[in-house]
């Protein structure tokens, strides 16, 4: 009987860290967008590549002001979770042509990434470059 409550309790802390696992990926997606993205992307001005806020959802290749490849612009998708997962496990076997030269080996950073660029919300772009 002890072993059994024990058991049930263990299964329980488990389920807690998990539970604060998952709620941690948007802070860890973060800390890596810096470390890997942030050098071409922010959430609100193009860089060498375009602005993200808003990007889970929206279609393709459409940031205003931003140059695309043809091979981007003319994608025709909208950037779904998994399709993100695609695009930053190989950009080029998802839009041959395309221009990111980055990949993201590691597919627990690419979901924390992924869940990071989920919090950017559909906020229009700001009119001037941001302080960073
Ligand atoms: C060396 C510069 C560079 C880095 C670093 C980089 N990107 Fe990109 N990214 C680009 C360019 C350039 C494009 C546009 C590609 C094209 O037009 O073919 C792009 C496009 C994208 C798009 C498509 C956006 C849209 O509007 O359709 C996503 C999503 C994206 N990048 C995510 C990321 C993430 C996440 C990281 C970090 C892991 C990252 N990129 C790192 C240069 C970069």
């Amino acid at each position: 009987m002890h072993r059994l409550l024990s058991l049930a309790l263990f299964g329980l802390a488990l389920c807690a860290a998990m539970n604060a696992h998952a709620d941690d990926a948007p802070e860890r997606g973060r800390a890596l967008y810096r470390e890997h993205c942030s050098a071409c992307h922010a959430p609100d001005f193009n860089g060498a590549g375009p602005a993200h806020r808003g990007v889970v959802g929206r279609l393709a290749g459409t940031v205003p002001g931003f140059t695309y490849s043809p091979a981007l612009k003319d994608a025709g998708f909208v950037w779904t979770p998994e399709r993100l997962d695609r695009w930053l496990t190989d950009p080029e076997a998802v839009r041959p042509g395309q221009r990111m030269g980055v990949s993201v080996a590691d597919a627990a950073e690419r979901a924390d990434l992924i869940a990071y660029l989920r919090t950017l919300g559909e906020a229009p772009q700001k009119e001037t470059a941001p302080r960073e």
